[in-house]
């Protein structure tokens, strides 16, 4: 049976308050290893504070008083002194050249977690929240990192615009390879 989703933008109170379900859709999303848990938990806490921070809940409304949430999408704007912010804007200033650094990272919306439950995956939820967190915002550009392989998210963000900045990009103290990707603002797909 069709679910019925519906959208929610939620500021960042609403959001540590339903910090628990966030972490348990991140959990079912990317099966991260258990002893990481507390860790991504302390670092999407110290997101809400970021300035700009938002953030789109994907609720299932077919029990109007308990809605499920689905998924969740949440980006801020990026400022210097953000840990991704600057070894991301870094890595492409030595690169490309500090113009091309400034054009992406100089005004942007930084896009840092977007994961749907398993249960309502390939449905048009991802990219409904990606289109719904990037409506109305004033940045020039919108910016992400993403595994660097042939994934629902990468496809995903190409469907809406996203083009590669960097690839092959392996951030400080670890090993995995990460695609970089930026869009134009407003989305044009
Ligand atoms: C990535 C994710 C957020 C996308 O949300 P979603 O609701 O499943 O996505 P949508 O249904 O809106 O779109 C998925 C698109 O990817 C495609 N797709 C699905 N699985 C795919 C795969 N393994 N490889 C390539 N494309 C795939 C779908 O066909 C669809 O494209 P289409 O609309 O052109 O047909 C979701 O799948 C997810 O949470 N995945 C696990 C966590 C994750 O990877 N998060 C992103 C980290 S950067």
């Amino acid at each position: 049976m069709r679910k019925v989703i519906e959208t929610r933008r939620t500021g960042p109170e609403e959001f540590v308050e339903n910090l628990e379900t966030v972490l348990d859709i991140y959990t079912a999303a990317m099966r991260p290893p258990h002893d990481q848990l507390s860790g991504r938990l302390a670092i999407m806490r110290n997101h809400a504070s970021y300035p700009g921070f938002l953030c789109i809940f994907a609720l299932d409304v077919e029990t109007p008083n308990a809605p499920l949430i689905a998924g969740f999408a949440y980006g801020f704007h990026g400022t210097p002194g953000q840990w991704w912010h600057d070894v991301v804007r870094r890595s492409l200033q030595d690169r490309a050249g500090p113009r091309v650094a400034e054009d992406w990272f100089g005004d942007a919306l930084e896009l840092a977690e977007i994961h749907v439950h398993p249960n309502y995956q390939s449905k048009g939820v991802g990219r409904r929240m990606i289109h719904e967190i990037c409506a109305g915002r004033h940045e020039r550009t919108a910016v992400l990192s993403t595994h660097d392989e042939p994934t629902a998210a990468r496809h995903l963000y190409r469907a809406v615009g996203f083009m590669d900045l960097m690839t092959g990009f392996v951030f400080p103290g670890g090993y995995e390879n990460y695609a970089i990707a930026g869009a134009r603002l407003p989305l044009s797909t």
